[in-house]
């Protein structure tokens, strides 16, 4: 028995980062977005007691810490089932490229795992085994537009929005997370404010304006308020608000070639461009698939990774979730 899952990529519209925790993570606040570009991840299940993992990429570990491993050891624990299960990761998406793909291998691990078993975990023991496995696991078992807060694992889903084109790019750089994090703090430091009170600033602002983003949409995701092309664009709406990627400021400095992919997107028409996550991919919005496939052409013969894709509605992330 064995089941393929399409493993879709996020990025970020939009992350305010807080004050540090005890626990040495950050308060934020972000607004998650699935994408139709995706890995593909498939389950089986035999006779037996042990995890493998198989993957063709090298940057992929195969051993207990690949967060599928993590997920899928987890499940098994809270069903009370022993099995052999194998799961084959086919690698599409960039590795640590700010897209979640990682936290998005691991539940689709996990979708791939009750279909071959024929059972399921609760919702809270979903809940509760993909905050363990990451901050940013929760947001994939929603997908669609889903709120972020506490440490970014706890998740809510926000109205259905029209689909976008996007343009990702992937520039040949590796930021690490935890990296991007204490750059943070440090510039918060060296900017002679408290980490504490320069933070509350920054999650306020963004509150303020998906608050004010929000409050323009009906329960169908539609914009109250119509005029221009507001009815066709309220994800536009929502980055043009004002609410930024807070990891851009210690990122752009270290590697200005994002900043200048940031300007060639804009360039090419993209109504929004942004770092996702702590990077190092890029994104670009755009009006039309065709000009996002334009784009995108234009970067690749500039010698850059990109490709087109769509933002995916929560209905759209469910239905077309399972690829064999
Ligand atoms: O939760 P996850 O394993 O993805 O986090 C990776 C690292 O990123 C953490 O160990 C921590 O250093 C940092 N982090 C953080 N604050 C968050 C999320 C992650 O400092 N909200």
């Amino acid at each position: 028995m064995a089941a393929t899952v399409r493993s879709f990529a996020k990025i970020n519209l939009g992350l305010a980062i807080g004050a540090t925790r005890p626990d040495g993570f950050h308060v934020l606040e972000t607004i998650y977005q699935t994408v139709a570009a995706h890995d593909l991840i498939t389950v089986e299940a035999a006779a037996g007691d042990r995890i493998v993992i198989r993957c063709q990429d090298a940057r992929v570990p195969c051993d207990a810490t690949n967060t599928c491993y993590r997920m899928v050891e987890r499940a098994l624990a809270v069903l009370g089932c022993r099995r052999q299960v194998t799961i084959t990761i086919d690698k599409r998406l960039p590795v640590q490229g700010g897209l979640g793909a990682g936290s998005s291998n691991a539940v689709a691990a996990l979708f791939g795992l009750e279909r071959v078993l024929g059972e399921e975990l609760t919702e809270k023991d979903r809940l509760r085994v993909a905050a363990e496995v990451g901050s940013d696991v929760p947001l994939f078992l929603l997908g669609g537009t889903v709120l972020g807060v506490g440490r970014g694992e706890q998740v809510y889903p926000l109205p259905e929005l029209p689909g976008l084109a996007c343009v990702l790019v992937t520039p040949n750089v590796a930021v690490s997370t935890p990296k991007a994090f204490r750059d943070w703090d440090e510039l918060v430091a060296a900017d002679g404010g408290l980490t504490c009170s320069r933070g509350s600033a920054t999650l306020s602002e963004f509150g303020l304006s998906s608050f004010e983003w929000l409050s323009h949409l009906n329960a169908t995701g539609v914009p109250a308020i119509k005029g221009g092309d507001r009815a066709e664009t309220p994800l536009l709406d929502l980055v043009r608000a004002g609410i930024e990627n807070d990891f851009e400021r210690v990122v752009f400095p270290q590697y200005p070639e994002l900043r200048d992919v940031k300007r060639m997107l804009e360039r090419e028409g993209a109504g929004y461009a942004s770092l996702s996550g702590s990077g190092s991919t890029m994104y670009g919005l755009f009006a039309s698939q065709q000009l996002a496939e334009q784009a995108a052409a234009k970067l690749t013969a500039s010698g850059l990774a990109a490709r087109a894709t769509q933002t995916l509605t929560r209905q759209q992330y469910g239905e077309q979730r399972f690829a064999g």
